[in-house]
């Protein structure tokens, strides 16, 4: 009987339930170079993965299913779809039709990383979802397996399962690890708007039409590299910098004056993560963190202020059931 046999016998363990965290990232730098024929333009970034969170949940089902709902009480879920839409849901898909299995999966993402914020959030659950899918179907793939899934998915997939930080080439799917300065405190501030990534980007390439700039040939700066380095708080602020930044303020200004006001209340650098609305200030150490904390609530101008520390690892697998 099944009491008598013993429990190597038993073939093997499919999981139930697999939960999977996973981190926002914000760009460290970010270079913006032509526009390819395939509507991505050529960058180099350095992403830096930070400690804000999302959850993602498979549990095995029939067919493909997906819920959304926030993290913590404060955190926000609307505008994300919860049908095919969603990065997530493609990203199960794609790994079933890959690896020949069904695609068999109840995924509930559990969000806190702020919705349309340029932090990654929708790139970081599709990261999440491979790494999930894969332990629930025991499809078992390699890292550079699921690197290339995550390349198609998207431009952000990739470095949601690498972490830490790491330069971002290609349209971004391109990854190399930095050895770089640990323990970097950020804060956070997000606004209330949206902004569209492609929308940026055109707003970027409109701008250096009408200022008559040539699109650079991407890179990324030398002191940047340094900065990182030396573990130098000061100059890795000074280093911030992003090409889609005065795309972002020309949309919505507001994001302009955030910038300043952080600046002035004591942060050593700040910057808009990837094509924004979401602003990020560089702190050192907690009497700093706090009063710029304090500034950007008191201004009314944001959705949430959060904290956070930099590099943190990339999708991990915190619970199999
Ligand atoms: O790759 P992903 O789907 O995240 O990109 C969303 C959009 O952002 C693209 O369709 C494109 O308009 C823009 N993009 C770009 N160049 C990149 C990455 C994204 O123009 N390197």
């Amino acid at each position: 009987s099944a009491a008598e046999q013993p429990p190597w016998d038993e073939g093997p363990f499919q999981p139930e339930a697999v939960t999977v965290r996973v981190p926002a990232k914000i760009n460290l730098s970010l270079s913006v170079g032509p526009l390819r024929p395939d509507g991505y333009h050529e960058l180099v970034t350095v992403f830096h993965a930070v400690s804000l969170y999302d959850e993602v949940i498979a549990r095995s089902a029939r067919g493909i299913s997906l819920s959304v709902e926030p993290l913590r009480r404060d955190s926000d879920v609307e505008q994300v779809p919860a049908d095919e839409r969603n990065l997530a849901w493609q990203a199960a898909a794609l790994l079933a039709e890959q690896c020949g299995v069904e695609p068999n999966v109840r995924l509930t993402i559990r969000k806190d990383i702020p919705v349309a914020g340029g932090m990654a959030g929708g790139s970081a659950d599709a990261a999440a979802t491979l790494v999930a899918c894969d332990s629930l179907w025991g499809t078992g793939l390699r890292r550079d397996e699921l690197h290339d899934l995550a390349a198609q998915l998207g431009s952000d997939v990739p470095f949601a399962l690498h972490g830490g930080t790491a330069i971002g080439t290609g349209r971004g799917e391109h990854i190399s690890p930095v050895l770089a300065a640990t323990g970097l405190e950020w804060v956070i501030a997000v606004l209330d708007a949206g902004l569209s990534t492609p929308k940026i980007f055109e707003a970027c390439d409109n701008q250096r039409r009408r200022n008559k700039v040539e699109a650079p040939s991407p890179s990324v700066h030398p002191d940047l590299m340094a900065a990182l380095r030396s573990r130098d708080t000061a100059a890795i602020g000074r280093a911030l910098y992003n090409d889609l930044q005065p795309a972002s303020i020309e949309v919505l200004p507001e994001i302009g004056e955030l910038l300043e006001l952080g600046r002035a209340a004591g942060a050593c650098g700040s910057l808009v993560s990837g094509s924004g609305p979401t602003t990020v200030f560089l702190v050192d150490g907690p009497l700093a963190a706090a009063n710029v904390e304090a500034e950007l609530r008191t201004s009314g101008r944001c959705r949430a202020v959060r904290r956070a520390r930099g590099p943190v690892p990339g999708a991990n697998i915190v619970n199999v059931r």
